[in-house]
């Protein structure tokens, strides 16, 4: 092996995290992971060189990847940048995401030769891909990676006779819908314990009074929720709870696969 292997995620609620690395570490146990989900971690924007080797993943949200991501990934650069692609959806669709990301790094100098759409839990609710990835999905994505490098290796040039590797999508991308600002709210179960606030990829939870919540930085990724022992946070806005119940209604009962392109 005489290739650097990153991972590269962000992951605020662990799904993506977790899906990224099984695949990384089965190409390679000695991967650099490199976690972009506290916003500090996103100041200085990566760069890669043709000898790296990169596995990028991000949680879907709403068909899309994060808006966050999207500024990112145009200032992280590849220099004919082998690269896998990874999205990691609650069970509902992913829609345009994963060809949101395999475009967006090509057109910012990596070369995606493999794809996969994962499963993980959902952030509004653990009824919905409650549990995932799971064990199915962690030996899905260990061949997956495998596989990956496997017909990587076989290529004889990365930057010649490229052709741009075809995964499911939609041309335009599925519309980021202006939503109003709105933030979690937090209960008198609240015991000061400060995880929400580090747990915030955007630091909209104030450091000093963790019940104050910035609306407008808030990206709603519901990480302040899962972290909370005391479950002292939750969303209560009427769009939020009519989400989570169609969320339930129409997804909880039916397990979706990843799928994976090469
Ligand atoms: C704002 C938001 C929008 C989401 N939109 C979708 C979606 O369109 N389709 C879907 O299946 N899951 C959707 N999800 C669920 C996440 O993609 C899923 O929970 C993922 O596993 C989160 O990744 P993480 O654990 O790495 O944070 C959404 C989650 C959030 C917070």
């Amino acid at each position: 092996m005489n290739r650097k292997i990153t991972g590269v995620y962000f992951s605020p609620t662990g799904g993506t995290k977790k899906t990224v690395e099984v695949i990384a570490k089965a190409i390679d146990g000695n991967v650099v992971m490199e976690d972009l989900t506290k916003l500090a971690q996103r100041l200085e924007p990566l760069s890669f060189d043709e000898s790296d080797y990169v596995v990028v993943g991000v949680p879907v949200y709403a068909g899309r990847i994060p808006l966050e991501m999207e500024k990112y990934f145009n200032a992280m650069k590849g220099n004919d940048t082998p690269a896998v692609c990874v999205v990691v959806y609650g069970n509902r669709d992913y829609d345009d995401a994963l060809l949101e990301l395999t475009e967006l790094l090509e057109k910012n100098g990596f070369r995606v030769h493999a794809g996969g759409a994962f499963i993980g839990e959902h952030s509004y609710t653990n009824l919905v891909g409650g549990g995932r990835p799971d064990q199915e999905d962690v030996e899905v994505a260990k061949d997956f990676g495998r596989t990956a490098w496997e017909k990587f290796k076989k290529r004889n040039d990365v930057s010649n006779k490229w052709k741009p590797l075809q995964v499911k999508g939609k041309h335009p991308y599925k519309e980021r819908m202006p939503s109003a600002p709105m933030a979690p709210i937090t209960t008198d179960d609240c015991v000061f314990c400060g995880l929400c606030a580090e747990a915030c990829p955007m630091e909209a939870v104030d450091f000093e009074d963790y019940y104050s919540v910035d609306a407008t930085r808030c990206i709603r990724c519901c990480a302040c929720i899962k972290i909370c022992p005391q479950d002292a946070k939750r969303f209560e806005h009427p769009m939020v709870e009519k989400i989570t119940e169609s969320l339930i209604a129409n997804c909880s009962n039916i397990r979706k696969d990843p799928e994976l392109f090469f």
